[in-house]
């Protein structure tokens, strides 16, 4: 596999497994006895706000899609619209921090509000990622020259460029982060406690 698709599909996968979680905690919380820790919510917003904004899209943006678009013109349509989704998921995401403020300020009310938002998120950027790689890479793979591919390697491989490096050593310190919050059986973090309320 060419090492961008391999890059951004590993990127996706990570992103995916946070919107997991993500969806799995958030059932949890619907329970109006189990009251949640709320930091593990917020490291995953942050995680779904930052990581797609600051590595991910900037790379598809700038460099896949403007590669795709001047070798492939037919497939403007296509970008032109996962480009607005760039725009519409960080309006997602504000919408998103909404609920769970309103959530944590009014628990146990405002649970059900929040598990609609982040169903909305979950769907909306699963179907943004699909589109990508059942869509877009497939044009990508069809109409892209071997130099177009070398440039796109050298942009997709983070480690060239000191900034996007420090980043992603931050992100990685969040995702485990995360992770260590959780609670069993999501991830390692100790179990939300029982209230009678
Ligand atoms: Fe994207
Ligand atoms: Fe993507």
């Amino acid at each position: 596999m060419k090492e961008t698709i391999a890059i951004l599909k590993s990127e996706h996968r990570s992103i995916s497994a946070v919107l997991i979680a993500l969806k799995h905690l958030a059932e949890m919380a619907q329970d109006r006895h189990v009251k949640p820790e709320w930091q593990v919510f917020h490291s995953m917003l942050r995680y779904i706000d930052e990581y797609p904004e600051r590595l991910h899209h900037p790379k598809e943006d700038e460099f896949l899609f403007a590669r795709v678009v001047a070798r492939a013109p037919e497939a403007k349509k296509l970008v032109d619209a996962l480009r607005a989704e760039h725009v519409q998921g960080a309006k997602l995401i504000r919408e998103l921090e909404r609920k769970l403020l309103f959530f944590e300020e009014g628990w146990p009310d405002g649970g059900a509000e929040f598990m609609g938002a982040v169903d909305a998120y979950a769907d909306f950027h699963w179907k943004h990622m699909r589109k990508e790689e059942t869509e877009l890479l497939p044009l990508a793979e069809k109409h892209l020259s071997a130099d177009d591919w070398r440039a796109l390697d050298r942009a997709f491989k983070a480690n060239e460029d000191p900034v996007a490096e420090i980043e992603e050593r931050d992100f990685q310190k969040l995702f485990s982060r995360i992770a260590n919050l959780a609670p069993a059986p999501i991830g390692l973090g100790d179990a939300w406690k029982r209230v009678s309320n």
